[in-house]
């Protein structure tokens, strides 16, 4: 799929925008603070309701005004279709396609597929288990929009269940069935959430190990295998994959360490405890691999995304935020040829000599808040 066709009103820095896109390579060059990344967060948060850079939709919106508007056209195939999304934090958003509304805004999810690359991306490396967490459940609601569904009930249970928690824990006094009726939502809805992640990794597996051995070519080869292991919260069976099997353990862990959660006023059980953990050869990559190992292994965490969505429908858009200039030559080199196969790449620069050559393309200058093609 592609874009054809990105307007903004007060998103970000935009009042207005209006970029025209060709399918292939389209980069956006200009100095720091013009606006680019805004530029390809707009088409990312229409994507995923969610950005690389955002935990609250505030900042989205142009600072002074009260809403922003998103549109996008996307050709998939032979079909074109305008998505719409009306950012009005503190309010419900409002999303449509083809001008009919969505029933529920996270209707939009998945409609667009992005994969993007930020100098972040060291994080799925580095950084805690939270950002591994991310990446996957964002990977999973792209790959199985109905899942944004299931993550969001779950956050919610999860929100309430530790507030009902530090309440109880405070008072020593536990309306025990009504723990147990949220113990069993967060089993149930975690059980699910946990036999996705398996899966993906399961699928996923295979393309990072592809990815990175293509990634690293261009580095000094680092060639061992690399693999991406869930680790749950509780003493599952590693092979398991039913969601209510799963949830069975879940419920079995939360009824044995309920004591503790009291104690603690915080769930201690499900899907937002684990962890992926990620490893080269027989190290774990964190605390281990260097600064360039990890960033093959972030790379390929990404480019391995794009391959698993690619060999399950068409080319998800892929999004190459600034990347260039943290990579040193081989992998960059290495990265410009892997992704100039795509559908279609934004890609956005300080300057036009950290763009290779193959991602050229077409060429925006950004400016002063405009948005010219040079
Ligand atoms: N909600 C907002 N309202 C107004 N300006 C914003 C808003 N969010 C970000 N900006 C401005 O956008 C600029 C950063 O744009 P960005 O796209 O990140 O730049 P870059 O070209 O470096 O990628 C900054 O000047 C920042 O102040
Ligand atoms: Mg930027």
């Amino acid at each position: 799929m592609h874009v054809t066709r990105l307007t903004l009103n007060d998103f970000r820095s935009y009042p207005e925008a209006d970029v025209r896109m060709e399918p292939g390579a389209v980069s956006f060059i200009g100095a720091n603070g013009q606006g680019k990344t805004n530029l390809v967060e707009a088409i990312e948060y229409l994507s995923r309701l969610d950005s690389h850079r955002v935990s609250s939709d505030v900042p989205l919106v142009r600072a002074g005004t009260e809403r922003a508007v998103v549109r996008a056209e996307v050709v998939r195939g032979d079909r074109t279709a305008l998505l719409e999304l009306e950012i009005i934090p503190g309010k419900s958003n409002r999303a449509r396609i083809n001008r009919g509304d969505l029933p529920r805004v996270r209707d939009l999810v998945g409609v667009l597929r992005t994969v993007t690359f930020s100098p972040g991306d060291l994080d799925l490396v580095k950084g805690d288990p939270s950002d591994r967490r991310h990446f996957l459940d964002a990977l999973l609601v792209l790959r199985t929009p109905r899942l944004a569904g299931v993550k969001a009930d779950y956050d919610r249970v999860l929100r309430q269940r530790n507030t009902l928690l530090k309440s109880a824990g405070r008072r020593r006094n536990v309306e025990v069935a009504t723990l147990d009726i949220w113990d069993e939502n967060l089993a149930r809805l975690g059980g699910e959430l946990v036999a996705q992640r398996l899966t993906l990794l399961d699928d996923l597996g295979p393309h990072l190990v592809e990815a990175h051995l293509r990634v690293a070519a261009g580095a000094s080869a680092n060639r061992r295998d690399v693999t991406a292991v869930y680790r749950s919260s509780t003493a599952m069976d590693a092979e398991e994959r039913d969601q209510h099997a799963i949830a069975g353990v879940l419920l079995t862990e939360i009824g044995r360490r309920r004591g503790d959660e009291l104690d603690r006023g915080i769930s201690l059980v499900g899907p937002h405890r684990d962890e992926v953990v990620l490893s080269v050869g027989d190290l774990p990559a964190k605390g281990y691999a260097s600064h360039g190992e990890s960033w093959s292994l972030a790379l390929a965490l990404r480019l391995a995304s794009f391959d698993l969505l690619r060999s399950e429908g068409d080319d998800p858009v892929l999004i190459l935020d600034d990347v260039f200039a943290e990579l040193d030559g081989g992998r960059r080199q290495q990265l410009a040829e892997l992704v100039a196969t795509a559908e279609q790449v934004l890609v956005t620069a300080a300057v036009a000599e950290d763009v290779p050559a193959e991602l050229a393309g077409q060429r925006f200058e950004v400016r002063d808040g405009g948005v010219t093609r040079v």
